[in-house]
């Protein structure tokens, strides 16, 4: 029973439409503003994991591998040793990679990757055969066209791109797939 002196609350209001729009409207505001947020935190964090991954191919690599043309021999492959810096994603890597260089007159040459095309073991010159002999499977190269002669290397030894500067001989370093017939960058 209610006593006299209870005040009984009087019934709510009904809402009115432009209550309803409003708070509508507030919802609607509170949405975008989390969505927004969202996608302004969400873009450095994608641009940290995915852009390494997407970073265009590597610019020329450009290496001098001679310092004077004219204390190479002609006639006889040289092999020239050096280190590659690569950033792999995240990781700064560093390989130590070769060319072999030949040049018949001394002033065009010829640079072959180092590694041998079947699966990239480092190959020789044989001064008895005057070829190319890779130790692994028995493949044999031509010393002037790179041309498999013998083995299970599927193509001939990859040549890169060379500039003589001033004396000295630079060579457009690349890697190539290995144990495949057709010569794709790696
Ligand atoms: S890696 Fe050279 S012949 Fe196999």
């Amino acid at each position: 029973m209610i006593s006299r002196k209870e005040k009984i609350a009087p019934p709510e209001a009904p809402e009115t439409l432009e209550a309803v729009e409003r708070r509508a409207f507030l919802r609607w505001v509170s949405g975008m503003a989390t969505t927004v947020s969202a996608v302004l935190i969400s873009i450095p964090v994608l641009r940290a994991f995915v852009s390494p991954t997407l970073q265009a191919p590597a610019a020329d690599a450009w290496v001098k591998v001679a310092d004077d043309t004219a204390l190479l021999d002609t006639g006889v492959p040289v092999r020239v040793d050096f280190v590659v810096s690569k950033d792999d994603a995240w990781i700064e890597a560093r390989a130590m990679n070769s060319v072999w260089l030949y040049s018949e007159d001394g002033e065009k040459f010829k640079a072959y990757n180092g590694h041998c095309t079947h699966l990239g073991c480092g190959f020789t010159y044989n001064p008895a055969s005057k070829t190319f002999i890779c130790p692994c499977h028995r493949g044999e190269f031509d010393v002037k066209t790179g041309a498999v002669l013998a083995g299970p290397p599927p193509r001939a030894l990859d040549e890169l791109e060379t500039q003589v500067r001033d004396s000295a001989v630079f060579v457009n370093f690349r890697d190539f797939r290995l144990g495949v017939a057709e010569k794709v960058e790696a």
